[in-house]
């Protein structure tokens, strides 16, 4: 008999997000639900009942009883900003006494404040900050999470950051999927040169990060202020041709055909999104690219305009939600609730929140094979959560609803001993 490591049992409702368990709720949720766990991955899903027919539990392995708890996939937060030093509470309070985002970061404030005080800090420095942004995250039930570069902004800043990732990913149970977004904002020293920068990115920073490996997704931010539509197409494209997969900021603070772009270029993702045109949800569906809704910068910056995920959902999009975690426009590590703030915000249902930030967000970020869902073969990333249903997570805001976090196989957060 095969004997098995971990078996987790009796949860009121196991959502697997997975379509060989069909129910109505459509998010896969066995009643009375067990998973076994052999080594890192899942070894078998189904119902208590069914346990013990074909494995064991090895003498010394763990069995956690879920009773009345609810027990889903890690949760996969797929836009951070995770590595920066600094903060930007000031910023905080003059957008509460009426100045804009943009009104801000032409006072000097903004992304450039935040890079400045980035390349001031050390590698110790941003690696201590960048374990206490994770812990706090792991403690909300993440897993794994998407990290952009893009507050250095010269090859040898950018390079430290995606080298901070890489330590904290070697060090943290949380994957960390890195991502080079060098064009993030023209850096000060080349304002009155931008086409320099340009080459700067395309012609030194992203060759040696893709020949150092350091990331594997590369993103722009494409945006009035920004990058435009032609500088951002020319970026990605260079990162493709170096191994480096397409993201892009498109049409957060105006509309500017990023929607299309993403389309055009088969990137895994656009992101913000409040302003895609019709046309750009038609094509985003068309090319089946992922969108990431990131309600926190939403609310964090009173936007009125917020991006229209129902019609999204409605043409077929993926979309996901991300906490966007960064000092200027969302500061907060809580990926639960950005799901309250996806359903209360942008009408999403409690059901579309869960998909967004397990099963789509894993697809955004080309790990849909390995994490997202709980079915045999996939690592086995679980969160036990002390609620009876899965409504409750985005209903029952605010609180922490995680117990216990498992991480390929292994229990990295426990609540009652976090104490
Ligand atoms: O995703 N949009 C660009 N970047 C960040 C904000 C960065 C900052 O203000 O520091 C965002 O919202
Ligand atoms: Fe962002």
């Amino acid at each position: 008999m095969i004997e098995v490591d971990l078996v987790i049992k009796n949860a009121q409702e196991l959502l697997t997000l997975s379509p060989s368990f069909k129910d109505e709720s459509g998010l896969g949720i066995i009643r009375s639900g067990a998973v076994a766990v052999k080594g890192t991955k899942i070894f078998w899903v189904g119902k208590t009942e069914e346990l013990g027919e074909k494995f064991i539990l090895r003498r010394d392995g763990r069995e956690i009883d879920a009773r009345e708890k609810t027990v889903m996939p890690g949760l996969i937060d797929a836009h951070t900003h995770l590595v920066f030093a600094g903060s930007r509470e000031n910023e905080f309070e003059q957008r509460i006494r009426g100045l804009s985002y943009l009104e801000i970061a032409e006072r000097g404030g903004g992304i450039l404040s935040t890079v400045e005080a980035t390349r001031k800090a050390s590698f110790d420095e941003l690696f201590s900050l960048g374990k206490k942004r994770l812990d706090r995250m792991l403690s909300k039930g993440v897993t794994t999470l998407e990290a952009k570069s893009g507050y250095g902004l010269s090859l040898q800043d950018e390079v430290k950051i995606l080298q901070v990732m890489k330590a904290l990913q070697e060090s943290h149970p949380i994957e960390i999927v890195p991502t080079f977004l060098g064009a993030h904002t023209i850096p000060r020293e080349f304002r009155d040169a931008r086409s320099r920068y340009i080459d700067l990115v395309i012609e030194e920073m992203i060759p040696r990060i893709a020949q150092e490996r350091l990331a594997e997704f590369c993103d722009v931010f494409c945006e009035e202020k920004a990058f435009t539509l032609e500088e951002s197409k020319r970026i990605l494209d260079r990162g493709k041709r170096y191994g480096l997969k397409p993201k892009i900021h498109a049409d957060q603070l105006s509309p500017g055909g990023g929607a299309e772009l993403a389309a055009g270029i088969g990137a895994f993702s656009a992101d913000h999104l409040e302003y895609i045109s019709r046309e750009g949800i038609k094509k985003m569906a068309e090319k089946g690219v992922p969108a990431v809704l990131l309600p926190g910068a939403s609310f964090s910056l009173s936007m009125k305009k917020y991006p229209p995920a129902r019609e999204m959902i409605e043409e077929g999009v993926a979309v996901c939600l991300a906490t966007d975690l960064n000092p200027g426009s969302s500061m907060t590590e809580s990926l639960p609730l950005m799901m309250t703030m996806g359903c209360t915000m942008f009408k999403m249902s409690p059901k579309e929140v869960i998909q967004g930030t397990t099963i789509h967000a894993a697809r955004s970020m080309a790990r849909e094979k390995e994490v997202g869902s709980l079915e045999a073969g996939k690592e086995a990333d679980l969160l036990l959560l002390d609620i009876p249903n899965y409504r409750y997570l985005p209903y029952h805001f605010g609180v922490d609803h995680v117990e216990q976090v498992i991480k390929k196989g292994k229990v990295v957060f426990n609540k009652s001993l976090s104490h």
